[in-house]
């Protein structure tokens, strides 16, 4: 009996381990060692074995890379989860010219001491990056960057990825960073396949990395066909040289980019750089640079840190690419503050890994100094190897008399007569439609009330039905309203799953963003020179002045507060000058931001004071084990709002009273949390206690 139960075991290993092995000769090595036929028929018997034996299924099985099945899979996450990386995700400083190359070369020699250093130099995959734990040789853990301090927990969706070993050659426990990238030829058929199902295009490999990781839905990420390239590896003992981890991390059978050079001088390392600015086009993924890096760990421990970038390290940006394309016509947007802005409107064009067909062309003087003239010829490249930017019309290759562009006399969205600010046309009417679009467009935007779900499509609907002409309106929609709109469904007809899913989806997110930092609200109001630092800082003062109470009155003073404030007392905010006070001002005067503000309070929504972000060790919480009971009605927040603000100020969130509580928040409706802290003696306070205790 045990001899036959131990016979599909020991099949099965066998097999984890043969596709394992296949799988790494294939994307580490580059040396597959199996035909395609040889190694699917390993991987449909294991399938044929899982099915037989799933008690036999571990997560580093092959089979997992395909993500859970349909019938595992969850209702989406709002967020992934976040998490803390053990040690911070640093980013570099750039290098532009080989002459700042030669700078990187001699401070790191100087920082020594005079002596040259020896350096590495990698090429900089464009992907993103990512820290994966291996514990005793198993993958455990794989986050993004974020911020370099907290990631998203992504370990699910790279677990698919077959480039990334779930178990490696050795019983290793460390941290490997590298890169998850999409390579070319994947990401050319992936933005095929969306154009076809009229899906918005990726703007780049880097972009489609990202959204193909950041899923909710890991069989997405399966589909998506990633891969990886290790540069970086934290292990006890640690490796004494970047070109000794890179060779470790090999060992380990993580994949390395082949193409990097040790043993080189700040000489050498310029002639790599040199050779490789045109040679990258051949590679089968993207690169925007190469990374130098000391090589020796003690040379770089000697060099240190400046700020979150190691003085040891430069990343090195290939200049950017250059295409020609023609230039078919100038249109003209109307943007939120009413200025005019020619946009080239040009034949597509592939430049730096996306199709390109419109750039700004900024202003008219931009146009006229760099002569693009409609039917041109242009020179195209992306600045940063990002944004699209025309860089001339190619006068000497005109075959006919083109005439020079000039701006519209009248608005192209309201006809209202254009008038001139220095270099920019602008349309001064208030009621403009376009401008109006615009504001609510930005309004919603992530630097603002960020109702993600709310995108330009949904929203130009919403605005021609004549639903929404303000913001305060999208507080007030309902079902009906977004009822049968493009792509919502229907709540009547066939599509009752879709539809309804889609509308309560809108629905729910409006509602879940109901409480929003005061800041956000400033931004979204939409006020000339009003960005999001400026509204931060006004915001702070404005908290300071009208003490948050908790709840929707709050909004309610402070907006009485900006209506009675001065110019004077606008300008003694720190990184608030004069024309912005001005433009402050103005909007309250003229009744317009205010309107809005109010109508946006009688619409529901709940300014509240922003977290306290700063000075987190020193917090108001801080050494508080608090734990949040029951609904917070008067703030609005979430239970996951609440939490953030107390690890903000410092203090520690816990699930359950026990006795290491320190604190008990109160909501509405809170029942035996209550009591057991009652029973502990432990401090209880309401809403309002709370929000005071945060300092607000
Ligand atoms: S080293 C402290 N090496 O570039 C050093 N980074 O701006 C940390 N990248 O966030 C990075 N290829 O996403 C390093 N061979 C390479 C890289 C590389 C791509 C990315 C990485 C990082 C960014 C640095």
């Amino acid at each position: 009996m045990s001899g036959k139960a131990l016979a599909p075991g020991a099949r099965y290993r066998e097999l984890v381990t043969a596709i394992n092995e296949a799988d790494r000769r294939y994307y580490v090595d580059d040396a597959p060692m199996l035909t395609d036929a040889e190694y699917d028929a390993l991987r449909v018997e294991l399938n044929a074995l899982e099915a037989a034996h799933p008690e036999l299924v571990t997560p580093e099985s092959p089979s997992q890379r395909v993500g859970p099945s349909a019938d595992d899979r969850v209702e989406p996450a709002v967020k992934l989860t976040e998490v803390r990386h053990e040690r911070p995700m640093l980013s570099l400083s750039n290098a532009f010219s080989p002459e700042e190359v030669a700078d990187f070369a001699a401070s790191a020699a100087k920082g020594l001491g005079g002596r040259e250093p020896e350096l590495v130099a990698e090429l900089k995959i464009d992907g993103l990056a990512i820290s994966l734990i291996y514990e005793r040789g198993k993958l455990v853990r794989a986050a993004t960057r974020g911020d370099g301090t907290t990631g998203e927990d992504v370990t699910a969706n790279v677990r698919t990825i077959r480039a990334i070993p779930t178990t490696l050659k050795q019983p290793a426990t460390c941290e490997v960073r590298g890169e998850i990238y999409m390579p070319k030829p994947s990401f050319a058929a992936l933005n095929a396949e969306r154009a076809a199902a009229d899906l918005p295009l990726y703007a780049n490999p880097r972009n489609s990395a990202a959204g193909s990781l950041r899923q909710k839905d890991a069989t997405v990420t399966a589909q998506r066909n990633l891969s990886f390239f290790a540069y970086q590896l934290f292990e006890e003992p640690a490796p004494a040289a970047q070109s000794a981890a890179l060779r470790r991390l090999h060992e380990l059978g993580l994949p390395t980019e082949q193409n990097a050079r040790a043993g080189l001088t700040g000489t050498s390392a310029a002639s790599f750089l040199a050779e490789w600015v045109e040679k990258r086009r051949t590679l089968e993924y993207e690169t925007d640079g190469a990374v130098l890096k000391v090589d020796a760990v003690a040379d770089q421990e000697q060099l240190g840190y400046i700020a979150r970038s190691p003085k040891w390290a430069i990343a090195y940006k290939f200049p950017p690419e250059q295409v020609t394309t023609k230039l078919l016509g100038i249109s003209v947007e109307v943007g939120r503050t009413g200025y005019l802005t020619p946009v080239a409107e040009m034949e597509p064009v592939l430049v730096a890994g996306s199709t390109v067909r419109r750039a700004t062309l900024h202003n008219i003087d931009e146009i006229r100094r760099k002569d693009v003239r409609v039917g041109d010829i242009v020179v195209l490249q992306k600045a940063g190897d990002v944004i699209p930017e025309v860089v001339r019309g190619l006068a000497e290759r005109r075959t006919a008399l083109l005439p020079e562009f000039t701006m519209p006399t009248s608005c192209p969205s309201c006809g209202t007569a254009v008038v001139r600010d220095e270099v920019r046309h602008r349309c001064p009417n208030r009621a403009c439609p376009a401008q109006n679009f615009e504001t609510l467009r930005y309004a919603v935007g992530r630097g603002a009330l960020d109702l993600e779900g709310v995108g330009e499509k949904l929203l130009a609907q919403l605005v021609e039905r004549g639903v929404v002409r303000r913001i305060g309106d999208l507080y007030r929609l309902t079902a009906e309203q977004l009822d049968g709109l493009d792509r919502m469904g229907s709540l009547s007809d066939g599509s009752r799953r879709e539809g309804p899913n889609r509308i309560s989806n809108v629905l729910g997110m409006i509602k879940e963003r109901r409480s929003r930092e005061l800041w956000r609200v400033l931004v979204a109001l939409g006020i000339r020179h009003v960005g999001e630092a400026t509204a931060t800082d006004v915001a702070t003062e404005l908290q300071r002045r009208v003490p948050p109470t908790g709840g929707a009155a709050w909004g309610r003073a402070v907006l009485a507060e900006l209506r009675s404030m001065t110019t004077e007392q606008f300008t003694a905010i720190s990184g608030v000058g004069a024309v912005v006070a001005e433009s402050i001002v103005s909007a309250f005067a003229t009744g317009l931001a205010g309107e809005s503000l109010e109508d946006l309070f009688n619409a529901g929504l709940i300014a509240v004071p922003a977290a306290v972000t700063t000075n987190v060790a020193g917090g108001p919480l801080a050494g508080e084990v608090v734990v949040v009971t029951g609904t917070l009605t008067a703030t609005g927040w979430s239970r996951r709002e609440a939490q953030d603000r107390i690890a903000a100020a410092g203090g520690t969130v816990a699930d359950g009273v026990t006795a290491k509580t320190t604190l008990l928040v109160a909501g509405e409706k809170s029942g035996s949390k209550r009591a057991a802290a009652e029973k502990l003696g432990i401090t209880i306070v309401d809403e309002a206690g709370f929000v005071a205790l945060l300092g607000g």
